[in-house]
């Protein structure tokens, strides 16, 4: 859920540590902070409350010289966001400093175990219980840091990804990961730490991702040397990562989440490259070729994720229940992981995650995997947690997602899980050829027609200045339409901060339809498929008790555009590939609003994008 940087080597430290961090502040951005040894050998920590810039403020006047240092943007988990929680955290004694991104679960009883030999504790954070866990450890055994490190991890339960500076060793840092992603950076004569790869990718492209339990011992003169918990030696694997600098930066647009929003077309494009061959009129996921014989003898799927990726999920349910006639459930990973759910080696578990690090959906895969099921991971952050601990999977290769709000993760999780509906279909003969065809050709035109949906950006953008007044919102949807729904209502809530729900269109005379007032405005997803019909049935009962109806509809609907306050006309598609389309003016509203009302969209309060804690 933090963010860490760390930097050692010939350059000075101070300037990479504040850039890395804000390539890394989506991850957090409560409070910040930095340790730096100093060209006069003084560990200096400066941490504070706020973002980044906030930092820097900060440290204005202040001695921030050194070419070794460690830098930290913190999501609270244990204390208030306040400078005193901010990391770095110092040991007693002032020689050691260290970040930490995770939980330490039993912190409680290690500080009481410091009390009682007399340690005392300035913050309210399990991290400076591990940080003078360490110095207890290396004062009393006499030991050099690493093997302090080594000593205080196993005593440690819980999630870490950590990184220590000792003042009078400036040409070291110890790092260490468990189920906290932390990746090295190998550069010429010097080397970089990070929570991802971002921060690292301007300066060198070869990099290592830590193992669980591993610990990097990063000296400013020899090579990186990696050894685990026992000080048994390990062989860092370097990987090449291919990531263009473009991708992390706004490029003109005022928000993040508005620059994303604007790439689908272009990511949808992406996803589908190498995959479908409109020519030879095929669709080919090679993970699904490749491990067929297991995914078609599977008696069930299960798709387990969070939030948004879990409505790409429900939407990926009904993609594979179609078109393969698998049954398919789709469950909160939180849920899932505390439920001793039956599960065996006769289930497919569909593990779908944009970071690739989310903490409940890491801790389903290890619990399907342990009971011996199959599991397929559609992620896309290259070289993340869930990738590697899945049996194959999927990347959706949209690019770096930075804005908090998920927008194109969602719309390319969808479409890989339209491609492995189709490919398993064909392979399972469930699907006739004519269908199969309709729907490739039509999935190959998503990317035009999602570009003329962006098209109506300025229209949105006017429509979303009425709705500033609401505290309140509803989203309706049927099929396919219901997640998207959910979907929508979730990115106003996250953003606009304005309460929404989303719900089976028929289900509102079960009760929501109760919150129905002049004032309540009723997003209805009403394109011509499947169940026009029983919208429009929805969209007048919601008239009748005089709701603010704004549909979306296909263009040329004139039934609909008589009886809703507001339409939004959208290119017909067919109806499994219409969340591709109707997700995106449902971004696009709540972005406005948000920016109507002057909240901060990139990085709403309270949130985080990537939830690597439970
Ligand atoms: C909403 C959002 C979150 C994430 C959720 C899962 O806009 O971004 O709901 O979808 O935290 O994250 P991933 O997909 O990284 O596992």
């Amino acid at each position: 859920m933090c963010g860490i940087v760390g930097y050692i080597g010939k350059r000075e430290a101070y300037p990479i540590l504040i850039k890395g961090l804000k390539r890394l502040e989506y991850r957090g951005y409560d409070s910040a902070g930095v340790a730096i040894i100093s060209n006069n050998q003084q560990l200096n920590v400066y941490k504070t409350k706020g973002k980044v810039t906030d930092l820097e403020n900060f440290v204005t006047q202040k001695d921030i010289s050194g070419n070794i240092g460690i830098a930290h943007t913190r999501w609270a988990t244990h204390g208030e966001p306040c400078s005193v929680n901010a990391h770095p955290h110092y040991s007693s004694s002032e020689t050691l400093a260290l970040i930490h991104n995770g939980i330490i679960e039993n912190y409680a009883v290690l500080k009481e175990k410091l009390q009682a030999k007399g340690y005392t504790f300035k913050s309210n954070t399990d991290t400076e219980v591990l940080v003078q866990l360490i110095e207890y450890m290396k004062v009393t055994n006499h030991l050099d840091l690493l093997t302090a490190v080594q000593l205080a991890l196993r005593e440690v339960i819980g999630a870490y990804a950590i990184a220590v500076l000792e003042k009078d060793h400036p040409d070291e840092i110890i790092a260490a990961r468990k189920s906290s992603p932390l990746v090295v950076g190998i550069g010429a004569d010097e080397f970089f730490l990070a929570s991802d790869a971002t921060p690292i990718v301007e300066y060198t492209d070869k990099v290592v991702y830590l193992e669980d339990e591993e610990i990097a011992v990063i000296h400013r003169d020899k090579e990186l040397k990696v050894v685990n918990l026992n000080n048994v030696e390990m062989t860092p694997e370097v990987t090449k990562v291919e990531m263009n600098l473009g991708q992390l930066e706004k490029e003109g647009y005022p928000h993040f989440m508005l620059k994303e929003i604007f790439e689908q077309p272009g990511c949808i494009h992406d996803c589908m490259r190498g995959r479908i061959n409109i020519d030879g009129n095929s669709v080919v996921l090679s993970a699904v070729i490749d491990y067929k014989e297991k995914l078609l003898k599977a008696k069930r799927f299960i798709i387990v994720a969070c939030g948004t990726s879990w409505h790409a999920g429900l939407i990926g349910k009904h993609l594979i229940e179609s078109f393969c006639r698998i049954p398919v459930e789709v469950e909160y990973a939180s849920e899932f992981r505390y439920r001793d759910p039956v599960i065996d080696e006769n289930d497919v578990v569909i593990a779908i995650s944009q970071s690739g690090e989310t903490a409940d959906t890491l801790a389903a895969v290890e619990l399907a995997k342990s009971r011996g099921a199959f599991i397929y991971g559609i992620c896309n952050a290259i070289g993340s947690s869930i990738p590697r601990a899945t049996h194959t999977g999927s990347y959706i290769h949209v690019g770096p997602e930075i804005g908090v709000a998920s927008t194109k993760a969602f719309t390319g999780q969808v479409t890989v899980l339209t491609m492995l509906a189709l490919t398993l279909a064909r392979e399972k003969r469930t699907i006739g050829e004519a269908q199969f065809l309709k729907v490739v050709h039509e999935l190959n035109g998503i990317p035009e027609k999602m570009k003329q949906v962006l098209k109506l950006n300025d229209k949105i953008a006017e429509l979303s200045k009425i709705f500033t007044y609401a505290h309140n919102f509803i989203y309706l949807g049927r099929g396919y339409s219901y997640p998207v729904a959910l979907e929508g209502a979730l990115k106003l809530k996250e953003i606009s901060y304005i309460h929404a729900e989303g719900y089976p269109a028929a289900e509102m005379k079960h009760g929501p339809i109760a919150l129905v007032d002049a004032e309540m405005p009723v997003v209805v997803i009403a394109t011509q498929n499947g169940l026009y019909e029983k919208v429009l049935s929805n969209i007048q009962e919601i008239k009748a008790r005089k709701g603010r109806v704004i549909a979306l509809v296909t263009e040329g609907d004139t039934v609909i555009s008589k009886i809703a306050d507001y339409c939004i006309e959208l290119p017909q598609t067919i109806e499994c590939l219409d969340p591709l389309i109707t997700t995106v003016p449902l971004q696009m509203l709540a972005y406005h609003v948000a920016v109507c009302k002057g909240m901060d969209v990139d990085q709403p309060r309270n949130l985080a994008k990537s939830v690597t804690v439970e």
